[in-house]
C-alpha cells in the first residue's frame, strides 16, 4: 500500500496531466519543456512522423533518444501520450521493442489509438510498441520482468514520483547487465523546503518534486548504477510572476544524464579508445556525454569509470579499447585525460551551454524539438 501522502501526490498528477493538461501550451511554466539545441537529422526525421495529437500532448523536458538502438528493447518511464516511443519504435526498427507506461489513464489511451497509425507509417508487419498503465514504483505489478530492457528512458517524470529510490531501483532490476537509463528530469539546486514541495501546482509543473542534483549520485551509487554521466543540461527560467514568487532563490535546470548497470568485473584501467563511426547518425562523431565525446578515428584516453562502460555495454562493438601502454593502430591525433575538466554539476553546464547558445546565430528551423529557446 502506498502511504496517503504518496497516493495524493498520484491522484494530484493524474488529474494534472488527464484532466487539467490538453495540449503542451496549457502548461504554466517552461519546466516541462524541451529546450532547443541541435537534434541529428535521423532523430529529427523520426520525430516528425509522430502523429500531431500525440506530438501536442508533449510534456517532456528533453531529447531521451540515445545512439546504437537497432533491435534493442526499450522502456519508457511516464510515456504520456507516446511521443518517445513512436520515435524510438522506428529506430529500434521491426526486431526490437518499446513498452511505455504510465499511471495516467487518458494519457495511454491517447498512445493506444494511434498504434495502427504509426505501424503502418513504417511499414511494420506487426506492432513493436506496447503501452502499459500501471505505476512506474511498480514496474513487477506491470509484468515487467528481471533483466528484460536493454534501455530505460525517461522525460520529465521521476520529479513527479515521491519515492525516486524506489523507481531507480526497479530500472536497476529490469535492465539487462551492461543497460543504461538515459533520462531527462528536472533538479534543484538546493533541497527543496516544505512550502515548495506541498505546493500542488509546483509539484504538478515539474518543479516542487525536483531532486537536489547532488542527490542522484547518491542514489545511484546505493542502488549499484554506476555514477551519473551528464549529458545535456538547461536552465529552467519557469515565467510565471505567482509562482517565482513562491520559489524565491532556488533555481532548477533540465537535465539529461546516462546510468549505466555494469556487470560486476575487475575494476578497469584508464584505457584508450578509438570508435570505429559504425553508429547510425552519429557515424563521424558520437557525442558520448557532456564530457566525451568521440572522433571517428580519433584516439582518445579515458579514464577508468568510461573504459568500464565502453567495454560492457552495448558500446563495446564500436570501440577498439586498449589499456595504456598496448599500442593502438595510429589514427588522428591523441587527445590526453589530464587535460580534461570533468563537469558534473548540471547548473554549471548550462551556464556554459547558455553562453555557446547565446553566441551562436537563431537557426529555429535547423531541428529544435518542440521548444521555448532558440539557438
Ligand atoms: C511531464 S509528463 C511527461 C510525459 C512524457 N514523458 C512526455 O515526454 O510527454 C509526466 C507523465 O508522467 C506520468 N507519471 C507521473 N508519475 C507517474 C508514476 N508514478 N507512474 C507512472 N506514470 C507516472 C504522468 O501520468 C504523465 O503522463
Amino acid at each position: 500500500m502506498a502511504a496517503p501522502r504518496d497516493a495524493e501526490i498520484w491522484k494530484d498528477v493524474q488529474t494534472y496531466y488527464g484532466q487539467v493538461l490538453k495540449k503542451g501550451a496549457d502548461l504554466q511554466t517552461n519546466a516541462c519543456v524541451t529546450a532547443a539545441g541541435p537534434v541529428p537529422k535521423h532523430i529529427r526525421e523520426a520525430l516528425q512522423n509522430v502523429h500531431e495529437e500525440v506530438t501536442l500532448r508533449y510534456y517532456g523536458c528533453g531529447l531521451v533518444i540515445p545512439e546504437s538502438l537497432e533491435n534493442c528493447w526499450i522502456l519508457d518511464l511516464g510515456s504520456g501520450s507516446g511521443r518517445d516511443c513512436y520515435a524510438l519504435s522506428q529506430l529500434v526498427g521491426e526486431k526490437g521493442h518499446v513498452t511505455g507506461i504510465d499511471m495516467t489513464e487518458g494519457q495511454v489511451e491517447v498512445a493506444k489509438k494511434y498504434i495502427d497509425y504509426h505501424m503502418e507509417k513504417y511499414g511494420f508487419q506487426a506492432p513493436n510498441v506496447t503501452f502499459v498503465h500501471g505505476y512506474i514504483e511498480k514496474l513487477g505489478e506491470a509484468g515487467i520482468k528481471n533483466e528484460s530492457y536493454d534501455i530505460v528512458i525517461s522525460n520529465c517524470v521521476i520529479n513527479l514520483v515521491p519515492d525516486k529510490q524506489q523507481v531507480l531501483q526497479e530500472v536497476h532490476r529490469v535492465l539487462k547487465h551492461g543497460g543504461e537509463l538515459y533520462f531527462s528530469d528536472v533538479y534543484a539546486s538546493l533541497e527543496l523546503p516544505e512550502e515548495i514541495r506541498m505546493h500542488k501546482v509546483l509539484w504538478g509543473e515539474c518543479l516542487g518534486g525536483a531532486l537536489y542534483w547532488k542527490d542522484l549520485a547518491i542514489l545511484a551509487q546505493k542502488i549499484g548504477f554506476r555514477p551519473p554521466r551528464l549529458v545535456t543540461a538547461n536552465l529552467i527560467t519557469v515565467q510565471n510572476k505567482e509562482l517565482e514568487r513562491v520559489i524565491g532563490n532556488y533555481r532548477f535546470v533540465s537535465a539529461t544524464f546516462r546510468l549505466f548497470k555494469l556487470p560486476k568485473t575487475e575494476p578497469a584501467k584508464r584505457c584508450q579508445v578509438i570508435y570505429n563511426g559504425g553508429i547510425t547518425g552519429h557515424e563521424k562523431e558520437l557525442i558520448f556525454d557532456a564530457n566525451f565525446t568521440f572522433k571517428e578515428g580519433e584516439i582518445v584516453e579515458v579514464d577508468e569509470e568510461t573504459a568500464a562502460v565502453l567495454k560492457n555495454s552495448r558500446f563495446a562493438q564500436d570501440f577498439l579499447i586498449r589499456s595504456i601502454g598496448e599500442k593502438l593502430p595510429t589514427g588522428g591525433g591523441c587527445s590526453a585525460l589530464e587535460s580534461k575538466d570533468v563537469i558534473t554539476d548540471p547548473f554549471k553546464l548550462a551556464e556554459v551551454s547558455d553562453n555557446m547558445s547565446s553566441r551562436c546565430a537563431p537557426d529555429v528551423a535547423s531541428g529544435c524539438c518542440g521548444t521555448k529557446k532558440s539557438c
